[in-house]
């Protein structure tokens, strides 16, 4: 007969988390309504609230009704929203109506809710006929440089109608310098930039598509979004954003990059938001339809496992929910 194992007294993990108020002590991530970024659609038809089906519970509002979904929000904490453009009319190759409805919004936020941060999305996507994220050559391959100067200009734009945050997501080479730039030579200097800096090329987009209208008429984004399994060189994207003045930096989508988050917290001194995005949204939300969980849990668990990743600020479509149960 062998003697039976004695674990040794600094191997009792236990006792560290036996009560609630030791789990407490124990825990280094915390998930509060001042971190939480919510996204908005705005179209520029009146008086609309249309539901979004491959996103349940999500709309696409217009800037006539968007103080009745905004303001209840920051009622309860809501601290920022980001915005993206929804439009309904023209689209050609430049995205020329990259202005509106987003403009209008804003401005409306800014002087309905003068405590709200407004964030404005920055691309292309919604606003050309070929629905990719800039303005493309003969060939169909991207122009880099005709596509931030129009960048640059539809920034501008945001910013002069009171953004507080310029979000560039179309992954063009040098927007982030770019904008910048034309905000300096317009007295806009004191707008940030946040960068979707790591942002992929990721299959968890796909409902977002649908919320925006922005599906690629033909090919993908692979030529200018990350290919997934690219860490070093998601770290250099990050690296160069920063280099080119980004005041805050983006990993995109979340959950599936929680190693990217961290490494990126680590590697830079601005703050790091992560974007749980349509398709991670679309899927707690039918996992927990389904009985896989209470959605509660999961969606606090996967908040606080992108907090204790490293991320100051979380994008998510989960915020007025999440505003009710933190
Ligand atoms: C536009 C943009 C996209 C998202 C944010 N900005 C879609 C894309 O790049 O195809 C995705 C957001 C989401 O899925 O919730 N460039
Ligand atoms: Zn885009």
């Amino acid at each position: 007969m062998t003697t039976p194992y004695s674990v040794p007294e600094a191997h009792h993990l236990h006792p560290r988390y036996a009560t609630e108020e030791l789990r407490a002590r124990e825990a280094e991530a915390e998930v509060a309504a001042e971190d939480l970024v919510y996204p908005l659609f705005i179209t520029d038809r009146p008086g609309a609230r249309e539901p979004i089906d491959a996103m349940p519970g999500q709309y696409r509002w217009s800037v006539d009704r968007l103080e009745e979904v905004v303001a209840p929000l920051v009622r309860k904490d809501l601290r920022a929203v980001l915005l993206f453009g929804v439009p309904t009319g023209h689209k050609d190759g430049r995205g020329s109506n990259a202005d509106t409805p987003v403009v209008e919004a804003v401005r409306l936020l800014r002087k309905t809710l003068p405590d709200l941060q407004v964030i404005t999305d920055v691309c292309l996507c919604a606003y050309t006929d070929h629905g990719h994220c800039g303005i493309l050559k003969p060939d169909g391959t991207i122009d880099n440089e005709a596509s931030i100067a129009r960048l640059a200009e539809v920034a501008t734009a945001y910013a002069e109608a009171g953004a507080h945050i310029v979000a560039p997501s179309d992954m063009m080479d040098g927007r982030v310098g770019a904008i910048k730039h034309a905000l300096a030579v317009h007295g806009l200097g004191h707008v940030e930039v946040m960068s979707y800096a790591a942002k992929f090329a990721s299959c968890f987009y796909g409902p977002f598509r649908d919320a925006a209208q922005s599906a690629p008429a033909f090919g993908d984004r692979r030529a200018y979004q990350l290919p997934p399994a690219a860490r070093k060189l998601a770290l250099d994207a990050v690296r160069r954003d920063i280099e080119e003045g980004a005041d805050q930096v983006m990993v995109k989508p979340a959950g599936p990059y929680l190693d990217i988050i961290r490494e990126t917290a680590e590697a830079v001194t601005v703050p790091v938001a992560c974007y749980q995005v349509s398709g991670e949204y679309a899927m707690l939300h039918h996992a927990a339809a389904a009985g896989a969980f209470e959605l509660r849990t999961a969606v606090m668990e996967t908040l606080t496992g992108l907090r204790r990743a490293g991320a100051a600020r979380l994008i998510t479509y989960f915020a007025p929910r999440v505003l009710d149960w933190v």
